[in-house]
């Protein structure tokens, strides 16, 4: 086994290698179509931001702020911190950007890395990566439903079929005060029989207490109050409006009181949405989480502005994705032919090569650092290619190329500005059309 290297990425980052490029490409190609097609447009924000942002929008009682930030003091002073979620910057991106003035809802979504200090296992890094949208401006049930049916479409254009959504609804802060007195009572009255890290959460953010994984904590948020008898008319009304919609797209999903999320931004719909085990019962982790968040833009110094968005982790998709045996659109790693050259002005002249069959969308290789035919043949082999291009000197100062079959070893010269066409017709793809 090779040495392993003193130096390594860091504990729960990873390398993402060219072998999984191809899932990466499908996935954000997949995003990027549906995202254009329901008129999402592209953000990107810094990778750190002010450490204030966070514990102001995140919440300072939430795992994420408590433990799990990656913050640091710059040498001139500055407090900052490697984003651990999306949702936060993009607001502080609304804001300054004065987004409020553009045509509402202003719908934008994102891809790209997180960090958060959790301990490393299957699914959970320290580095991953989400793609996810934020629709601005838009108050109505269907745009709760039209976030949690685009996660649900992407991830179903992916090939996941068995998938379940999760949705509640937390209220508002309006209707939740009352909520959250019946649930302290309640949990007062049974503190015994709570985990100690929950004894610790009731003083600091009581719903939290609600998604425990602990199995006597579980038990007790089963006979907990829910906060679906608390909702006022106009949150009850919103959230009936949302499963409407669900209902009428034939969305899968299952009402979860217990879902409260680990965020504090939230009012209202929350979801998450799971891939069900081969069992067809158990639940495999969240692919993607997400909520309406109406308070947040003013309270990070905007104007009022109801919100709602989701985040898809990436790395747990991929997960899944294979699992399921899932290959992704895009393989990316088998060429359609190879590109083998004989001398200096053969090598000169294989650039010109490369864009003509680029251009008529042929994907081609080359060992540019190899003047060995038989040396270069065999990679072509390794490649798996049906047919391989030779340029030598001769075919280089008469624009020729010489197509070889691999399998018979048959060759034929042919013109460069007909290698597309001819090739194209032997790969059996689409003929480009005829230049003038
Ligand atoms: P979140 O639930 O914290 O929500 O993260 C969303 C998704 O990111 C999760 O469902 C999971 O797939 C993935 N994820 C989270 N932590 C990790 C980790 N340590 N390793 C691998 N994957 C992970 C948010 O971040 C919200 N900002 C989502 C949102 C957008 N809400 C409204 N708009």
């Amino acid at each position: 086994m090779a040495k392993k290297p003193s130096i390594q990425a860091p504990k729960g980052m990873n390398d993402i290698l060219p072998a999984e490029q191809p899932y990466w490409l499908s996935i954000f190609d997949a995003a990027r179509a549906m995202c254009s097609f329901y008129g999402f447009q592209k953000i990107d924000t810094p990778i750190v931001e002010h450490t204030a942002l966070f514990k102001r929008a995140v919440g300072e009682a939430t795992d994420i702020v408590e433990k799990e930030m990656y913050s640091f003091k710059t040498k001139g002073g500055d407090e900052l911190t490697l984003r651990p979620e999306m949702t936060a910057s993009v607001v502080r991106a609304y804001i300054e950007h004065g987004m409020q003035v553009w045509p509402q809802p202003v719908q934008l979504w994102y891809m790209g890395p997180q960090f958060r200090h959790e301990n490393p296992q299957h699914g959970r890094y320290r580095q991953f990566h989400q793609f996810g949208t934020e629709m601005f401006g838009d108050d109505s049930s269907a745009a709760d439903a039209l976030c949690i049916f685009m996660g649900y479409s992407l991830l179903r254009e992916l090939g996941l079929k068995n998938l379940v959504v999760k949705i509640n609804s937390i209220g508002d802060d309006a209707c939740r005060p009352n909520y959250i007195k019946a649930l302290k009572d309640y949990y007062k009255n049974n503190s015994k029989k709570m985990c100690a890290l929950c004894r610790e959460r009731a003083k600091t953010n009581i719903l939290r207490v609600l998604d425990c994984k602990e199995s006597k904590c579980q038990e007790l948020a089963a006979e907990a109050p829910q906060m679906i008898d608390y909702l006022d008319d106009a949150c009850k009304k919103h959230f009936k409006g949302v499963i409407e919609f669900l209902d009428e797209a034939g969305v899968m999903y299952i009402m979860d009181s217990s879902l409260v999320r680990g965020l504090d931004y939230y009012n209202r719909t929350v979801f998450e949405i799971y891939a069900q085990e081969s069992d067809g019962v158990t639940l495999k982790t969240a692919l993607l989480g997400g909520g309406r968040y109406d308070g947040l833009v003013q309270e990070m110094g905007g104007p009022k502005t109801s919100a709602v968005g989701f985040g898809m982790g990436i790395e747990r998709l991929i997960i899944v994705m294979k699992e399921l045996g899932i290959k992704p659109a895009q393989s990316g790693s088998r060429p359609d032919t190879f590109v083998v050259q004989l001398g200096e002005l053969a090598k000169k002249k294989s650039f010109l090569l490369f864009d003509e069959l680029r251009r008529g969308g042929i994907h081609a290789k080359a060992t540019l650092g190899r003047d060995n035919i038989k040396a270069q043949l065999r990679v072509a082999h390794k490649f798996g290619v049906t047919y391989a291009l030779i340029i030598g000197q001769k075919e280089a100062l008469d624009g020729t190329v010489i197509l070889r079959e691999m399998n018979s070893g048959a060759q034929e010269t042919v013109p460069v500005e007909k290698i597309v066409r001819v090739l194209s017709d032997r790969l059996g793809r689409p003929l480009p059309p005829l230049e003038d």
